[in-house]
């Protein structure tokens, strides 16, 4: 049968309005990368000469999308964490946990920093894209912690108090094995200088899940602006191995 001819399935229904409704909020075309569709199950692009003609006149999409909270010309950690972070509650938990335990600025700022690949990018390996972003700002320490929290959270070490999280057992079952590429993440990093750095951030990451707890940002402008080296060009712009994942963030809609 033609690919065509068929009925649209409620999914492409819905995706149409969807379309439609983009591009009539908008000036311009905004389109979806890969990625976004295949979180819903498909692997597909759109034709993009299909939809210029569907939308004649207009142009794709190619700076800040309007629908989003507008960010600054030269943005800082800050305002990402302001506008393009969902909620971070989970990080300030963390971070506000550290730092009652009476850790170094470092530890804190790791666990404030821990999961910004989830926060912001994407679940799937967390660890490592979080840590790819703040690599070029950061001490290395840090970044090597936030990648490595990803394994360690796996693996319990009773001779400092961490257990297997029960959550997980809720989360993916009794009989959920990580991945081999993990367990050998994880015996990398037990013999590590720094284990310990990538280890308390899961100390600190298991008791702060409180949706009540009362955490503030400003209690880190300062940790933050002693341990993450602001570019002055604003993230994103200043030519780092990390900039174009900031950019992306800025406008994950632009059309290339
Ligand atoms: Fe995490
Ligand atoms: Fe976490």
């Amino acid at each position: 049968m033609n690919e065509h001819a068929r009925p649209l399935t409620l999914s492409e229904r819905a995706d149409e309005l969807e379309e439609q409704m983009m591009q009539a909020l908008n000036e311009h075309i905004i389109t979806k990368s890969v990625l976004f569709r295949m979180a819903d199950g498909r692997v597909e692009i759109d034709n993009g000469q299909a939809l210029l003609a569907a939308n004649s006149g207009k142009h794709f999409l190619m700076g800040a999308d309007p629908r989003l909270p507008e960010m600054p010309e030269k943005p800082t950690l800050i305002d990402f964490f302001k506008a393009r972070f969902a909620p971070t509650s989970h990080m300030l938990q963390s971070a506000t946990h550290a730092l009652k335990g009476g850790h170094s600025e470092k530890v804190v700022l790791s666990c404030l920093l821990h999961d910004i690949g989830v926060a912001s990018f994407i679940r799937c390996d967390h660890g490592y894209w979080g840590a790819q972003m703040i690599e070029p700002y950061v001490e290395e320490e840090v970044s090597w912690a936030v990648r490595m929290h990803q394994a360690l959270r796996f693996f319990p070490n009773p001779s400092v108090g961490y257990e297997y999280p029960q959550m997980y057992v809720k989360f993916f079952g009794a009989d959920y094995r990580p991945e081999p590429y993990i367990v050998a993440e994880y015996e990398r990093a037990r013999n590590h200088k720094w284990y310990m750095s990538a280890r308390l951030i899961t100390l600190n990451d298991i008791y702060s899940f409180d949706p009540d707890a009362k955490v503030d940002l400003n209690d880190f402008v300062d940790i933050i602006g002693r341990n993450f080296k602001q570019p002055k060009e604003g993230l994103g712009f200043d030519n780092s191995p990390s900039a174009h994942m900031w950019r992306t963030l800025m406008w994950p809609t632009r059309f290339l």
